[in-house]
């Protein structure tokens, strides 16, 4: 099973641009992330307990950014991502909405109150009954809260508000609860979703991610696929992204029709799963940048 996968992953790297190690030039392993001077990020640790058998360590996409991407993190001032978080510190102050006329601010008080929040998400929801994302609880404060409207998934202002409550956790381990009710959910992620491959080219997120994690696929530096970072800044399309919409993107390049769409139960179930395989790295975000340049 296993050499067969890496004839197709050498089929997707010949026919394309790159393949081999060639290209961007990659920082060193010895490279720390150390944001502004002062946030000392954990990049690379032991894998936890519920994947040691696959991975003996995790690693942050950054370790496998160009030495120039990399640098576009160490500092605010260079990210351009750090332009969400802003506007979203605004809106989160900003005009009430809604039914009850009321802003982010009016409850929860300064943005800093939800240091270590973005870490734990996804979690269970005991009101619910289901686990949230961190964009669904968001939501719920909307519409069960606020009489306001829901903002899409990946869409609008439900990024940059993520950016803006990820970046006050930058720092802080990753810590996805995986027992409890939340449980189910999260097995469905990790072997319905994760170890499934889909496609023509039928592969599994582990197939590249986890398999193949260090080659060279075309001209992207293949990483673990962790989420610690999310919502990225990518320089492809110039904006932060979603976790929902990157695992649509890396479905559709195994040829396959996605089998949900951002938002949907499946995706909320493998963004659970996915985060709890990063469990110990720093949340990186707002955003860390693409893979190449
Ligand atoms: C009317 C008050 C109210 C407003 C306005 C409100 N929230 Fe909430 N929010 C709550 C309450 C109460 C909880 C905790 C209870 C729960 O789980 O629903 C909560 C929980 C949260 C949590 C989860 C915290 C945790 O520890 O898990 C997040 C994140 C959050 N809100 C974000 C927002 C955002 C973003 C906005 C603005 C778009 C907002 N809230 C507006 C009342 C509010
Ligand atoms: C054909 C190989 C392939 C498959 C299969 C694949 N990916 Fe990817 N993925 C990539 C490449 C290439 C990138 C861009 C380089 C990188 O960051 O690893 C990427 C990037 C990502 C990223 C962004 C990482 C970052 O640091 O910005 C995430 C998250 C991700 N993939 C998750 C998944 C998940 C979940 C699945 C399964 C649904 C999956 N991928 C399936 C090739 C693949």
């Amino acid at each position: 099973m296993k050499s067969q996968m890496h004839k197709s992953i050498a089929a997707i790297a010949t026919a394309s641009i790159l393949g081999g190690a060639g290209g961007a030039a990659f920082a060193d392993e010895e490279a720390e992330l150390v944001v502004n001077g002062e946030i000392e990020m954990v990049t690379r640790t032991a894998a936890p307990a519920h994947i040691s058998d696959a991975l003996d360590e995790v690693l942050s996409g950054w370790r496998f950014r160009s030495d120039l991407t990399q640098e576009m993190q160490m500092d605010d001032f260079d990210n351009p991502g750090m332009i969400w978080v802003e506007t979203a510190a605004e809106l989160w102050g900003g005009t009430p909405e809604g039914t009850e006329g009321k802003s982010c601010m009016d409850c929860h008080g300064t943005p800093d109150e939800m240091a270590g929040v973005k870490a734990v998400y996804p979690k269970w929801n005991e009101s619910a009954g289901e686990v949230y994302t961190l964009q669904m609880q968001m939501n719920a404060c909307r519409t069960e809260r606020m009489g306001a409207e829901a903002w899409k998934t990946d869409k609008g202002d439900s990024i940059p508000m993520e950016a803006l409550l990820a970046s006050v956790s930058r720092g802080m381990p990753v810590n996805v609860a995986i027992d409890g009710p939340g449980r189910e959910t999260w097995e469905l992620g990790g072997r319905e979703l994760y170890y499934t491959r889909t496609g023509q080219l039928e592969l599994s997120c582990a197939n590249c991610h986890e398999d193949n994690y260090g080659n060279m696929i075309r001209a992207d530096h293949l990483s673990q696929g962790q989420i610690n970072g999310f919502p990225t800044y990518r320089l492809k399309n110039t904006k932060l992204n979603g976790v929902h919409s990157r695992f649509k993107g890396c479905v559709r390049d195994t040829r396959a029709e996605t089998y949900s769409p951002p938002g949907s139960p499946e995706f909320v179930a493998l963004e659970m799963y996915v985060a709890s395989r990063g469990n110990g790295l720093s949340v990186e975000a707002p955003p860390r940048s693409a893979t190449k340049l």
